[in-house]
C-alpha cells in the first residue's frame, strides 16, 4: 500500500515505543509499524528530517531520558501496548585501550534502557495481557568478535534481560524477545569501517569483504526493512508463540 492511500491509524490502534527511530534499523521499524496501522512513538537523540514523523528528543543513557519517552507516549496516545528497544552505538578498540566512559554508555544505551523502559512500562503492557518487547539486540548476543568488548556484553546482557522479563511477564500475558541480527545496511556498520580497519589491520576498500561479512555464511549484508519485517510479525498475532528467546537472522554466522 502506498504512503497516500493510507489514512491515519484510528484512536484505538496500538502504541508502540520504538527507540533509535530516527536511523537506520529504528527508523525502518518506525515506518513499517506505522504501515501496518499503529501509533508509533519514534525516539532518538535529536529530531530528524525524513523519517516517519519527528522523534522525540531523549538521551537514553539516563533514567530521565528512558522516564520521558514512557511519559511522552502516554500523553500523546494515552497507552503503550509494545516497546522495542534498538538505539545503540559501536565502539571498536582492544581491552587494553577501551576508553572506560564509552563502555558506562555503550552498557546503558544498550542494556539498561530496556530494562529501564520495560520498568516504567510495564504496568502499561500488562494492562492488556498482550503486552510485547522486542528488544533489537544482535548475533553478537549469542557470539562474540574481537575488538567489541563493550557490545558484546551489553548485548548478551540484553539477551539475559528479555528470558528474565519473559519469565516474570507470562502471567500478565507480556511477551519479551531478543531480536539477533546479523549485519544490516546502516549507518552504524559504515561508520566503524574505518576503525575496524585499523584494528584489524586491513585498507578500508577491504573491511565489508574481510572482516564485515566473513562471519556470515551469504556474503550479503541484511537490510533495515528486513530487520523491520521480523519485528512486525513478533508484535502481531504470529508472535504470540515467541517469548523468552532469541529470534535469529543472521545469515549463517551462528551455525558454524
Ligand atoms: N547495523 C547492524 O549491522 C546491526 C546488527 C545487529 C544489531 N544492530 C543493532 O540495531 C540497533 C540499531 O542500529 P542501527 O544499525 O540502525 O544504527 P544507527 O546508527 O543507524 O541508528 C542508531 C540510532 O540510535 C540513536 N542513539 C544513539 N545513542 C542514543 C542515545 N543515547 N539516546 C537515544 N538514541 C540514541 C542514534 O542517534 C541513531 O539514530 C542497535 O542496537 C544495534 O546494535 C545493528
Amino acid at each position: 500500500m502506498s504512503q497516500e492511500t493510507l489514512s491515519p491509524p484510528p484512536e484505538d490502534a496500538p502504541v508502540a515505543i520504538v527507540t533509535g527511530g530516527g536511523s537506520g534499523i529504528g527508523r525502518a521499524i518506525a515506518q513499517r509499524l506505522t504501515d501496518d496501522g499503529m501509533r508509533v512513538l519514534a525516539v532518538d537523540l535529536k529530531p530528524s528530517a525524513d523519517g516517519p514523523g519527528e522523534p522525540f528528543a531523549a538521551d537514553l543513557t539516563t533514567r530521565e531520558g528512558n522516564r520521558a519517552a514512557i511519559e511522552a507516549a502516554l500523553e500523546r496516545f494515552g497507552r503503550i501496548d509494545a516497546i522495542v528497544p534498538n538505539a545503540g552505538f559501536q565502539h571498536v578498540a582492544p581491552v587494553a585501550d577501551f576508553p572506560e566512559d564509552r563502555w558506562d554508555a555503550m552498557l546503558s544505551l544498550l542494556l539498561t534502557s530496556p530494562f529501564l523502559l520495560a520498568k516504567y512500562a510495564w504496568p502499561e503492557l500488562a494492562r492488556r495481557g498482550d503486552g510485547r518487547i522486542v528488544v533489537v539486540a544482535s548475533a553478537h548476543a549469542l557470539v562474540a568478535s574481537p575488538y567489541k568488548s563493550a557490545y558484546v556484553s551489553a548485548k548478551h546482557g540484553a539477551l539475559g534481560l528479555v528470558k528474565t522479563l519473559a519469565l516474570e511477564g507470562a502471567a500478565d500475558g507480556i511477551l519479551a524477545t531478543a531480536l539477533c541480527p546479523g549485519f544490516v545496511r546502516t549507518p552504524l556498520v559504515e561508520a566503524q569501517i574505518a576503525d575496524q580497519a585499523r584494528a584489524h589491520g586491513v585498507p578500508e576498500e577491504r573491511v565489508l569483504e574481510d572482516v564485515i561479512l566473513a562471519p556470515h555464511a551469504v556474503k550479503r549484508l541484511l537490510e533495515p526493512e528486513e530487520v523491520a519485517g521480523v519485528v512486525a510479525f513478533l508484535l502481531g498475532p504470529g508472535g504470540r508463540a515467541f517469548t523468552g528467546v532469541p529470534v535469529t537472522m543472521d545469515l549463517g554466522w551462528t551455525a558454524r
